[in-house]
């Protein structure tokens, strides 16, 4: 899709490129197959907004996987976390003793992350890391979670596109932007 696309017209500014997010993520499945060597790590995609850094980043890395996948809801169609999160799709597979790898979107406010890595920690991973393409730091209201593996920091602004979303458009759009306030301000 080029950037004369209708829904491009819905952007305040592209954040990050296409290119960009190629680099990034052909870097960061380099750096997973180096710490992972050895190991059969279960990566766990986050639906629906991380599909397509995931299915970037499953094939740069580089050594046996399998895959996941989990729902869950913490938004609604609004730009800010309600804090409540809820699982809509559970894991097919037991993680017991897995090294088991979150893929996530963004990291916004940490809520999501913070009680997904709860769960699964009690589910007894053996190891549990989080690799999230986007982070807002400016945001965070759980100081203490560790984001192992970021793409890119953000500064505080509501972007779409390469899986995210608002209202569920904009997932199909090949690079990032911030969203014109005016798209989701509107009566
Ligand atoms: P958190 O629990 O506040 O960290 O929220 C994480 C979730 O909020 C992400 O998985 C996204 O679905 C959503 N989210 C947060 N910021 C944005 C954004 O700028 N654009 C689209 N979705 C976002
Ligand atoms: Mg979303």
């Amino acid at each position: 899709m080029n950037q004369d696309s209708g829904m491009y017209q819905d952007l305040d500014r592209l954040l990050v490129t296409r290119q960009k997010i190629r680099e990034k993520v052909q870097e960061l499945g380099r750096r997973i197959t180096e710490d992972y060597q050895g190991k059969e790590p279960v990566l766990v995609c986050i639906l629906k907004g991380a599909c397509v850094f995931f299915a970037d980043l499953i094939r740069e890395i580089d050594l046996p996987l399998s895959l996941d996948f989990m729902a869950i809801s913490s938004y609604g169609s609004a730009t800010k976390t309600s804090g409540v999160v809820r699982i809509l799709k559970d894991l097919d597979q037991t993680i017991l003793g897995k090294d088991v790898i979150i893929v996530e979107d963004i990291v916004d406010s940490g809520v999501t992350l913070n009680y997904l890595k709860q769960i699964l920690r009690q589910r007894g991973a053996a190891t549990l890391k989080i690799a999230a393409l986007l982070d807002k730091p400016a945001r965070r209201k759980i100081p203490d979670l560790k984001v192992d593996y970021v793409c890119f920091d953000i500064p505080d602004a509501f972007v779409v596109g390469y899986g995210l979303d608002y209202d569920q458009r904009y997932r199909n759009l090949p690079d990032i932007g911030v969203l014109s306030p005016a798209i989701y301000e509107k009566p």
